[in-house]
């Protein structure tokens, strides 16, 4: 166990647990949730869902892997005595596969429009949504160009994790996080200096309570585990490469605090641009691949704004991608002692492969058609709305019955020069915070059940 990699710095870690936080969720999800549901309404609830759900589990889920320095399976294997508790580590491996499968093919995706940008591809869809969204449609449904697309994704996500912690994750992070800060920033600057974009702010921060509603509430709550990579065991994984030193409270600040603000800088300088261009906000999953394509060659330099965003769109996906893919790799290093190389090279083969029957079945061939879903949907719906959910809420119980708060926040303190309370102070926020987690997560998901099972949710009884 003694030689375990760890992270090389104190940023390297930060800027890779930010990069698994930053991805799909915060230029491609979270902007158009926002645009669906309220603006700025629909912000405020999922800040406070992020301090409120997130923040405690993130904490959790750090501290139980620093203070085993093992991967999921094994962290809650050894914290509770070799009893039932591992299942949570199994979902967390399981929760892994479902959602990278899916994850890497929108990742081809981004490849595939930062090419078609920088090709001038883009020119023949100025000023025409309809014939985009036939261009995106055809695209995704087709057979061949999308998986090599999807294989070429997986392929640089398997060639990063292959290379280990520090020379393949950090170093990668290290390079890709600050790009996408400085190209995020370009396009929020290009955004706000078109005639019309500042009203893509007031869309963005003007808060319309009345726009919100409890799906919106619901769907705050579930994004701001999917944002933050929580419920699988990611950053226990990430936790894990960590060294007594550091304190985890302040990193877990600073990872939220970066996603944020990226989430943040994505929607201003998508909104600014959409409203300058007087396109649709509410355009909903197709707002970035059908909606901005449609409005960069009206803007000057459209071909090099339009490959950037789709760049950063692909080094975000990547960035948690390869998180995703660490946890399993971890699994099988830490737990059936194997090689990193036959890990990765193995489990990455495997779901690149289930990947192509996703990508597949936005097309002709679809293995879940007999639900009526596509097996793309199916798996997204699978992980974000249950898996990811389940996995954070059992991790908070963990924590509040097995593990212990008092031993959770020993782990917490170390690294932390001074603390202005008591511990029982903070032993008692850790407890009303994770406890108001688990309900609150209980609750989604019991919704959620009994609208799959009866159609009858709360929103729905309430009339929305
Ligand atoms: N946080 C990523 C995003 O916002 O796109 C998605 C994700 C990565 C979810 C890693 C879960 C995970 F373990």
């Amino acid at each position: 166990m003694n030689n375990r990699e760890q992270w090389g710095s104190r940023l390297g870690f930060i800027l890779a647990a930010s990069g698994s936080a930053v991805g799909l969720g915060n230029i491609w999800k979270y902007p158009h949730m926002a645009g669906q549901n309220g603006g700025a309404a629909f912000t405020v609830v999922y800040l406070i869902c992020i301090l409120i759900v997130g923040l405690p589990i993130l904490l959790g889920e750090l501290a139980i892997g620093r203070n085993t320095q093992l991967s999921p399976v094994g962290a809650f294997n050894k914290l509770s005595g070799l009893s039932k508790w591992k299942w949570v580590g199994f979902l967390g491996v399981a929760s892994a596969f479902v959602i990278l499968s899916f994850y890497g093919v929108v990742g081809g995706w981004t490849l595939k429009y930062t090419i078609l940008a920088l090709s001038g591809g883009f020119d023949a869809l100025s000023g025409q949504p309809d014939i985009s969204g036939k261009v995106f449609s055809d695209f995704i449904g087709s057979s061949f160009q999308p998986v090599i697309w999807q294989l070429i994704f997986m392929s640089f996500c398997i060639g990063i994790i292959i290379k280990g912690v520090k020379s393949g994750i950090e170093s990668g992070a290290k390079i890709m996080m600050p790009l996408i800060l400085v190209i995020l920033g370009l396009l929020v600057f290009k955004g706000l200096s078109l005639e019309g974009g500042k009203k893509g702010l007031e869309f963005l921060f003007k808060p319309k309570f009345s726009d919100l509603n409890p799906s919106s509430i619901v769907m705050a709550l579930g994004h701001a585990f999917f944002t933050l990579s929580l419920g699988m065991g990611t950053m226990i994984t990430y936790g894990s490469y960590l060294d007594k030193k550091q304190n985890l409270f302040s990193s877990a600040i600073w990872v939220i605090l970066l996603d944020t603000f990226i989430a943040m800088l994505a929607g201003t300088a998508i909104f600014t641009i959409v409203f300058a261009m007087g396109a649709d906000p509410s355009a909903g999953a197709g707002l970035i691949f059908v909606v901005l394509p449609t409005i960069f060659p009206q803007i000057g330099g459209g071909v090099i704004w339009g490959a950037l965003f789709f760049f950063i769109l692909f080094m975000a996906a990547l960035t948690s991608a390869i998180s995703i893919l660490e946890v399993i790799t971890a699994y099988f290093v830490d737990e059936k002692g194997w090689s990193r190389n036959k890990a990765t090279l193995l489990f990455g083969g495997v779901i690149s492969l289930v990947g192509v029957f996703c990508s597949l079945s936005l097309g002709d061939f679809n293995i879940t058609n007999f639900m009526q879903v596509s097996f793309f949907d199916f798996l997204d719906e699978l992980s974000s709305k249950y898996m990811l959910p389940i996995g954070g809420a059992l991790t908070a119980l963990f924590i509040l019955k097995k593990w212990s708060i008092p031993v959770f926040l020993d782990e917490l303190l170390i690294g932390v020069k001074e603390r202005k309370y008591e511990k029982s102070f903070y032993q008692n926020v850790l407890k009303i915070c994770l406890i108001i987690s688990s309900l609150i997560v209980g609750l989604i998901i019991i919704n959620e059940v009994f609208d799959l099972l009866f159609d009858q949710s709360l929103q729905k009884m309430a009339g929305f």
